[in-house]
């Protein structure tokens, strides 16, 4: 997710919000919910905050029986840069983390935007949907569009909710697993749904968003984790990748430790990824610790995140072996989704009264 958070804003847990239900964005659980989208950019390798913020969680879902799809947006890493670097080789890789953690290739759908025609073709009436207004207070496209390292900002940085909006609405998905960040999004999809329901024929189901529960885990630096600001441990590490990453981990000269993600951002961020990797209290974890000080700290964290992710990664390395099956995933998923899209164009142009003649 691209929204950048301050580091003390990022870690304390979100509550159980007593609100939560009577939002009608954002799902508490996923009961009654059928089918889940949700994606990770080509951009790089998972690394834990990806693992304890979404990926874990859509192995459950599955587990429970919801059908899951999954999008590698290719084209949506075009918003902020000129070029894509890689992006086969890296969605090759997200293939080769979502097998490593679980997601079952048999039932799951994965594939890449530049792959199904169909879906980018709905971007168009999507398009005349949502007023110029509406696009331009996205708060995390304005965010993004500060961080931006292109001197203007393109139309597709401008445009691409609508077609986050086409990648969740062709599959008709229902639920969202995603940060906060996608808020916006989710919204903007939610919107087109409806207005196209309205103004057309009832098609399209009004996604709600599933927040993690799981407090956000920041870098080894204290800031956003991001493979390209080197402080994030991937999910592919090496333990001893993983325990040089945790060595230089920011801390405090504090001796004693304790969980306190205000004041003490680095040595909660270490407590939170230990708890997390052991399903304990991050307080627990400190009390354990006590006096040892962040070297003890950092040695507990290290143990915690090759232990807990010792089976994946044997898993991963297994898979890497042979990218045939990989490529594998993707053609089936693509093919799938094809189908999907085909389905859903043929119906929302019947619905527009459009083209109708050429079939
Ligand atoms: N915008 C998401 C991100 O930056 C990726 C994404 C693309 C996505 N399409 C999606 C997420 C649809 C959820 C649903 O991480």
């Amino acid at each position: 997710m691209n929204a950048t958070t301050s580091p003390a804003a990022a870690l304390p847990a979100l509550p159980a919000d007593p609100d939560a239900t009577a939002n009608p964005l954002v799902a508490t659980t996923a009961t009654g919910h059928r089918r889940i989208l949700t994606g990770d950019r080509p951009t790089g390798p998972l690394h834990l905050g990806h693992y304890f913020g979404t990926l874990r969680s859509r192995v459950e879902l599955q587990a429970q029986g919801i059908e899951l799809m999954i999008v590698i947006p290719d084209y949506q890493a075009l918003t902020d840069r000129d070029r894509a670097d890689r992006p086969d080789e890296h969605a090759e890789n997200l293939v080769l983390d979502y097998l490593a953690a679980g997601v079952d290739p048999g039932r799951a759908t994965v594939f890449t935007h530049s792959a199904v025609p169909a879906l980018n073709q709905l971007m168009l009436p999507f398009l005349s949907l949502v007023s110029v207004a509406e696009l331009s207070r996205n708060p995390t496209v304005k965010d993004e569009i500060a961080h931006s390292r292109q001197a203007a900002v393109s139309g597709l940085m401008f445009t691409y909710p609508v077609h986050q909006a086409a990648d969740i609405l062709f599959c008709k998905a229902d639920l969202v697993p995603v940060g906060q960040d996608q808020l916006p999004h989710l919204e903007i999809t939610r919107t087109i749904a409806r207005r196209f329901n309205d103004r057309y024929a009832a098609l399209f189901p009004e996604p709600q968003a599933l927040l993690s529960r799981a407090p956000l885990l920041l870098g080894t630096d204290g800031g956003k984790m991001s493979k390209s600001r080197g402080n994030a441990i991937t999910l592919g590490a090496s333990e001893d990748e993983t325990a040089k990453l945790l060595r230089g981990a920011v801390t405090d000269p504090e001796r004693h430790i304790r969980y306190d993600p205000e004041h003490r951002p680095g040595v909660s961020n270490l407590l939170l990824l230990t708890a997390l990797c052991q399903d304990r209290d991050p307080h627990a974890v400190a009390e354990e610790i006590g006096s040892g000080g962040a070297a003890l700290l950092k040695r507990t964290a290290t143990e915690a995140v090759n232990e807990y992710f010792r089976p994946l990664r044997a898993r991963r390395a297994e898979l890497a072996a042979d990218r045939t099956v990989l490529r594998e995933v993707l053609h089936a998923g693509n093919a799938r989704a094809n189908d999907t899209a085909d389905r859903t164009l043929a119906e929302v142009r019947t619905a527009m009264g459009t083209f109708t003649c050429t079939r």
